[in-house]
């Protein structure tokens, strides 16, 4: 069942300046260790940078809350399975938000996709509630 969808576009010269201007103090406020390591191995940190920054908005809208109602960036964290597919990982206010979204007896999934193509990065996010698997 699925209960949020969610996109943003992102134009990664608009990331680009930030990160010259701001450098670790927007890297810091707004992702993750990890989003921070993968994107500064890149040879283009900014487009990785930009792809998490569209999936945390589109998260943000997936949920229904935007960057309000205690959601805040680090709450939903872009993270890879070994062949590469994204999804989000939740914690803090965001966490709170999509557990209140989710009927009894089912469990929350997060989809992320994503794609770029310079100037532009792009994401979207689909939230669905499944049921919970029986505990052994
Ligand atoms: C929802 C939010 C993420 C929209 O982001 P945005 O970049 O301002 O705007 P976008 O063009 O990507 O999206 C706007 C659309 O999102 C949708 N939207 C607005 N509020 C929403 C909500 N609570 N839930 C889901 N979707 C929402 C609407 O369709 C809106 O279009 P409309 O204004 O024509 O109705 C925004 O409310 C927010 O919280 N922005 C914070 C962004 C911020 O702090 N930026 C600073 C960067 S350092």
């Amino acid at each position: 069942m699925i209960l949020g969808i969610g996109t943003d576009l992102c134009d990664i010269r608009r990331i680009e300046k930030t990160l010259a201007q701001f450098g670790d103090r927007f890297k810091f406020r707004l992702f993750s260790e990890y989003e921070r390591a993968k994107a500064d191995r890149r040879s283009h940190p900014a487009g990785s940078y930009a792809q998490s920054f569209a999936a945390k908005e589109a998260c943000s809208k997936a949920l229904g809350t935007g960057f309000r109602q205690g959601v805040f960036w680090r709450d939903m964290v872009v993270r890879n399975l070994p062949t590469g597919q994204p999804y989000m990982e939740i914690t803090g206010g965001a966490l709170i938000k999509l557990t209140a979204l989710l009927p009894a007896g089912m469990e929350a999934r997060v989809d992320v996709s994503q794609t770029d193509e310079y100037p532009m990065a792009h994401a979207m996010v689909i939230i669905s509630a499944n049921p919970k698997a029986p505990s052994e």
